[in-house]
């Protein structure tokens, strides 16, 4: 067992309501099995480990890694596309990015830049899309595997309502997604999630064969889209004439369910928020991308049944890779429906709320004895402004707000993975510095 010790300001949550907070803390990490061995206050860890091999952070918050229930790796060159709501947005921008990925080469090269910003903002685990492309989800994986970082990740299943080169059919949706499952779920740190894009580009046969994949592979995951823009509703309205409503149209494909993500969720039906809730169905909440899609104002706090919510990026509809923006964003969605969005919250739902999401709050989310080391190292003064705004906060409390609204990418100085640092905003300096 090698222990290192990481010392600064700590904070993790036992769950939504029990903050771990430590002023002067110290995390300890046994980096052979990349796992947590303790935290707490740095006087009792130094007494419990003697002699243990410390780094200390100023001016520094140590968290949890921060993860993204619902995020496109093939378009992070989507992102800032103007001047389009869901459908138009598909078809001009998102489609014909997505068709390059059948060159394995585009894959790997996003992957790699993908993986490396997530980091770069902290993230540590996301719920991922790749394309329709089989080797667009290899790819993924290799790169992801190669970090030891914990992801879940599916390529899409899209049979109708998408140019023909980016279409699927039932029987080589199944073959391949059930190739991807043999290969790559539960190897290392990767999970799979099987992806029919929505309700729109799949026909009732593919759904049919998504709910079967899902019930022939206990332990895997269901992600797609619901409810996210009114035209997208209507459309589903006319495809599926009989359901009850766009939720129905997958509950009757068996593809509701505890393991079962649906991102955006702004447009449900009374009956479908207890219907999800029954079904132990997640939502992710993305807010930068219902801002820029104009799609609308997802309803947090007044749902008449409460789901659980999970907060994601959804990188390129949502137009930042941090989280910290992401929950920036979704403050100012809840003052918009009349209610706050606390920091402490928002810190919760970044980490352990999301893993609880995704079903990995045995393994991942926060500092408990036994868990995957995956920590971020938050910069507190990340940009003049940050550094001006901090020296005045008075508590964690408003440390932690600034920090989610001014913070970003500038605001995380290094990401660990398993235990190994993957991210260091000083080594990214100086390497800059040394190409000049
Ligand atoms: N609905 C179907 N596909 C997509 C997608 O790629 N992004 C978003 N935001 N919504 C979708
Ligand atoms: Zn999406």
């Amino acid at each position: 067992m090698t222990l290192k010790g990481y010392h600064g300001r700590v904070l993790h949550y036992l769950d939504e309501n029990t903050p771990c907070y430590f002023d002067d803390g110290i995390l300890v990490v046994d980096t052979e099995s990349g796992t947590v061995q303790a935290c707490g206050k740095a006087d009792e860890m130094l007494q419990q480990f003697k002699g243990l091999d410390i780094t200390s952070y100023q001016n520094s918050l140590i968290m949890p890694g921060l993860i993204d229930t619902h995020i496109h790796y093939p378009q992070v060159d989507v992102i800032a596309s103007y001047g389009t709501q869901l459908l138009d947005w598909l078809n001009n921008y998102t489609f014909p990015t997505e068709l390059a990925f059948a060159n394995p080469e585009v894959a790997e090269e996003t992957a790699e830049f993908f993986l490396n910003e997530l980091l770069k903002n902290g993230t540590t685990t996301a719920l991922v899309f790749g394309t329709v492309h089989k080797g667009s989800v290899d790819a993924f994986f290799n790169a992801s595997e190669k970090r030891n970082t914990r992801m879940i990740c599916g390529k899409v299943m899209m049979d109708r309502n998408a140019p023909e080169d980016l279409c699927d059919t039932v029987e080589s949706s199944v073959a391949d997604t059930q190739a991807l499952i043999d290969s790559w779920h539960g190897k290392g740190r990767q999970l799979y999630a099987i992806t029919p894009r929505f309700a729109i580009t799949s026909t009732p046969e593919q759904l049919a064969a998504a709910g079967k994949l899902l019930a022939d592979n206990p332990g895997v995951y269901m992600q797609t889209h619901l409810a996210e823009n009114k035209d997208e509703v209507a459309f589903v309205q006319e495809l599926f004439p009989q359901s009850k409503s766009y939720l129905d149209v997958y509950d009757q494909y068996g593809l509701l369910g505890e393991r079962s993500i649906f991102a955006h969720c702004i447009y449900l039906e009374d009956d479908d928020y207890r219907r999800m809730n029954e079904s132990g169905s997640k939502i992710s909440f993305c807010p930068t991308s219902n801002l820029f899609i104009g799609s609308g104002l997802f309803k947090l706090d007044d749902q008449p049944a409460a789901v659980e919510v999970s907060v994601a990026t959804d990188v390129g509809g949502g137009t930042s890779f941090s989280m910290l923006q992401t929950m920036n964003e979704a403050y100012k969605v809840c003052q918009l429906r009349g209610s706050n969005l606390s920091a402490q919250r928002a810190f919760y739902m970044m980490t352990l709320g999301n893993a609880k999401a995704l079903s990995l709050d045995d393994k991942i989310g926060n500092f408990e004895a036994g868990k995957e080391a995956d920590f971020v190292v938050f910069d507190l003064a990340g940009t003049d402004l940050m550094k001006r705004r901090q020296s005045i906060c008075k508590d964690i409390d408003e440390t932690l707000f600034s920090l989610m609204i001014l913070g970003d990418d500038r605001a995380v100085s290094e990401t660990f993975v398993a235990g190994q640092q993957v991210w260091s905003k000083q080594q990214d300096k100086s390497k800059l510095a040394g190409a000049h």
